[in-house]
């Protein structure tokens, strides 16, 4: 078994989808799991009680990693049940293709909020424990970042400075201890890739045919690189950005 010296693990995002599935994984190695959600109450109780009937420890908190005052919250809240956070998956995200006449201001305060401005709020208020002399931030990002596909210009846009933010907190973080990686995963098949009609598209046919490992990516997929990049086995790796896409890029 890896070593794993998580003691509090917050998955923001984490009622459906890859982050349903990367709590799990890491309550599997025994860290208390903070299953963190904005409106899907029961799809984070689900996740909290699959943990918990496996003899894990997870609770479920409610905020809006958009929200500075929502963030601190989740934060004492994990800190108040498990104990400072050393583990931070910024998971949560939002998300739509559409073309470039398309894309409207709303839309973009949407994404980026969410998807950059929410994992700067995680990530500061991770480093202002001033009780935590290591930690490790695993940062969601998108293979799209690589193979940028057309009408994710938007969404692309977000998850590039996410992997720009990844590589310079780390080395902001990496005197206190504190590594920050990301994982850029491929197409899976989620929740949110069902919403927009990804799943059993004719898009979705064509990037299987591209991609080596000849599939769709699944919830399952992503816990073990992220547990791998929570343990302290890679304690020797930050600020790096991996692609986790059966080889698509
Ligand atoms: N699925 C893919 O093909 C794919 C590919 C590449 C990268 N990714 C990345 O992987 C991550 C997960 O994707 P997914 O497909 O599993 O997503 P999903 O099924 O749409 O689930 C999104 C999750 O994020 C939460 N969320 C959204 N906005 C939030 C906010 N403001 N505050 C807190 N939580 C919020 C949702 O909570 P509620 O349900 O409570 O709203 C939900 O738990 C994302 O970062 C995504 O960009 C996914």
């Amino acid at each position: 078994m890896s070593s794993n010296n998580a003691r509090t693990a917050i998955v923001t995002g984490a009622s459906k989808g890859l982050g349903a599935g990367i709590a799990k994984a890491l309550a599997g190695t025994g860290a208390a799991v903070v299953v963190n959600y904005r409106v899907d109450a029961e799809g984070a109780e689900r996740v909290v009680a699959d943990i918990t009937a496996k003899g894990g420890r997870a609770i479920a908190v409610q905020a809006d990693v958009a929200g500075g005052d929502d963030v601190r919250r989740l934060f004492d809240r994990a800190r108040e049940v498990y104990g400072p956070v050393d583990v931070l998956v910024n998971n949560a995200s939002v998300v739509t293709f559409a073309p470039l006449s398309d894309i409207t201001e709303e839309e973009f305060q949407r994404e980026m909020t969410t998807n950059v401005l929410g994992t700067i709020l995680t990530t500061q208020a991770l480093a202002a424990q001033d009780d935590i002399d290591a930690g490790s931030i695993i940062n969601i990002s998108t293979a799209g970042t690589v193979s940028h596909p057309p009408y994710a210009s938007l969404y692309v846009a977000s998850k590039s400075a996410v992997n720009a933010f990844t590589v310079i907190t780390a080395k902001e973080l990496g005197p206190r201890g504190i590594r920050v990686n990301a994982i850029m995963p491929g197409p899976s098949d989620t929740e949110g890739t069902r919403a927009i009609g990804y799943v059993g598209s004719e898009q979705e046919a064509q990037t299987i045919a591209a991609t080596p490992l000849g599939r769709t990516g699944t919830p399952d997929d992503y816990g073990p690189l992220v547990t791998f990049l929570a343990s302290d086995d890679t304690r020797w790796i930050t600020g790096d950005v991996i692609l986790a896409s059966g080889g698509m890029r």
